[in-house]
């Protein structure tokens, strides 16, 4: 681990050797478009004042979220999830668990002995024309998939209860019931918002007729996430996704969370903070630059999921999309030349970024095949590369400082010195230092006294889903 710190930090310092050997070439140009892509990129980095003051908005929002006086208009809802009880390792049978969230859709069969844990899964895509159809296109597609599944499994005759990972902000009124708020990450099925999904989901197979499925629980990708990494750590009180999306969960006390309607006699119950949508009032206008506001006014969702915009997989390439524009248009990068389809929106991915920052010291080799073979330049300088490379981290830094700025309140919010944070999210999973940006900024922005530990989650919204169904059915 930190052999990885040290190898990021002597990054940052060789892109600067490489800068300066190449100034000492070329002085006055080189050293003037560079600092001045350094002065465009200034307000993409966070002062430790802003980290402190997001940190103290953020936690009055949950505090808005959890209190009935204030939930009508909180931003962070901190929906109660219904789920108080974690698994106790003694769960058995077989369980199905859906996993809808993204771009792709898994269907999954566990096996649960006594602390043994089986599992089977198949992704099926989620064709665009699906994502922004109706309902119904949705949901039989959702049950055509299980039943394809089922039939591969040669279960299609047997009747087993089901957990539904829904990655998307829910109001629950128990744990077979979710009101979808409002549809997130692209996705834009008509007529189901305001309505429950467990009854969209249940009306699919009922149309169908081949499947006996008893839907015993509904949850949220962060919500399964926190539930499977606890049934490998007792001490894991919180979750956060940054993938496509981005959220967190948290265990609370049953009593301060006034708009929980379950059982109020055990003392905690996880709540769906659905972080993404902290901004959406004005809170994140101290630290929201003309990239975020564009990203924001292109994007299906205006106004809407303003943190997400700034942490997640959906958007971060386009961040960068949008800064490596405008420094080509200011003609301080690429010689103020570059391809068409650097000008068209979503064509910089998000995972280039992470490509770009895992090439070693001094080496430029993946930034230059982003360039030259996904981007299409005819060529790029060392100094092209120099300065991509630096905005990719500027901007994927400012990503992981914001999400260690909001595990960090949800620390210092409960009551447990030891704490295991359960992750997962193709961001963090896959860019080169985003763990370790993690695990460096938390530390510092916790309160003394508290430890604490960044665990991936392996599988969390399918074992997650499966364990909450086993618990349901226990
Ligand atoms: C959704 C959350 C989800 C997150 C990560 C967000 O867009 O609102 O419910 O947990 O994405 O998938």
């Amino acid at each position: 681990m930190a052999n990885r710190f040290r190898s990021f930090w002597s990054n940052f310092k060789t892109v600067y050797d490489v800068n300066n050997e190449l100034n000492f070439n070329n002085k006055k140009k080189v050293k003037s478009h560079h600092q001045q892509i350094r002065e465009h990129c200034q307000n993409l980095i966070l002062t430790d004042d802003q980290v402190q003051e997001y940190m103290s908005r953020f936690l009055n929002c949950i505090k808005d979220g959890l209190r009935l006086s204030t939930h009508k208009y909180a931003t962070v809802k901190c929906f109660p999830t219904y789920v108080q009880d974690l698994p106790n390792g003694k769960e058995k049978g077989k369980f199905l668990a859906l996993d809808l969230g993204g771009t792709n859709f898994r269907v999954l069969i566990v096996n649960l002995a006594e602390n043994k844990f089986d599992m089977n899964s198949k992704i099926y895509a989620v064709p665009q024309a699906i994502m922004v159809g109706t309902g119904e296109q949705l949901f039989d597609h959702i049950a055509s998939c299980l039943a394809d599944f089922m039939a591969e499994q040669h279960i299609s005759n047997e009747t087993l209860p089901l957990g539904f990972t829904f990655s998307f902000p829910c109001i629950q009124e128990g744990l077979t019931k979710g009101i979808l708020k409002q549809w997130t990450k692209g996705f834009d099925c008509s007529g189901v918002a305001g309505h429950d999904v467990v009854q969209f989901l249940k009306e699919a197979i009922n149309r169908r007729g081949d499947l006996n499925i008893e839907v015993v629980a509904i949850l949220n990708d962060a919500t399964s996430t926190l539930v499977s990494c606890s049934y490998q750590r007792h001490d894991c009180f919180i979750s956060v996704i940054v993938g496509t999306g981005s959220n967190a969960c948290y265990v609370e006390q049953t009593k301060n969370c006034e708009t929980f309607n379950g059982d109020r006699n055990k003392p905690l119950v996880i709540i769906n903070c659905e972080w993404g949508a902290f901004g959406d009032n004005h809170e994140l206008e101290f630290i929201r630059t003309e990239y975020d506001v564009e990203v924001d006014q292109n994007s299906i969702n205006t106004g809407r999921q303003l943190h997400e915009k700034m942490v997640s997989g959906m958007y971060l390439g386009e961040i960068v999309r949008l800064v490596l524009v405008k420094l080509t248009k200011e003609k301080i990068l690429f010689d103020g030349k570059a391809p068409d389809i650097l000008f068209k929106s979503g064509s910089f991915k998000t995972k280039y970024i992470s490509e770009i920052e895992s090439d070693k010291v001094g080496v430029y080799s993946q930034c230059k095949n982003v360039l030259l073979n996904k981007l299409n330049f005819d060529q790029v300088s060392e100094q092209d590369c120099v300065d991509v490379r630096y905005i990719c981290e500027c901007i994927s830094r400012r990503a992981a400082h914001l999400i260690s700025a909001g595990v960090a309140t949800l620390i210092n919010k409960i009551p447990y010195n030891r704490v295991t944070v359960g992750v997962d999210g193709s961001v963090y999973r896959f860019h080169p230092h985003f763990h370790n940006l993690l695990v460096e900024k938390i530390k510092c922005l916790v309160k003394p006294g508290v430890t604490f530990d960044i665990m991936l989650s392996e599988d969390g919204s399918g074992r997650g889903a499966a364990l909450v169904a086993a618990v349901a059915s226990r």
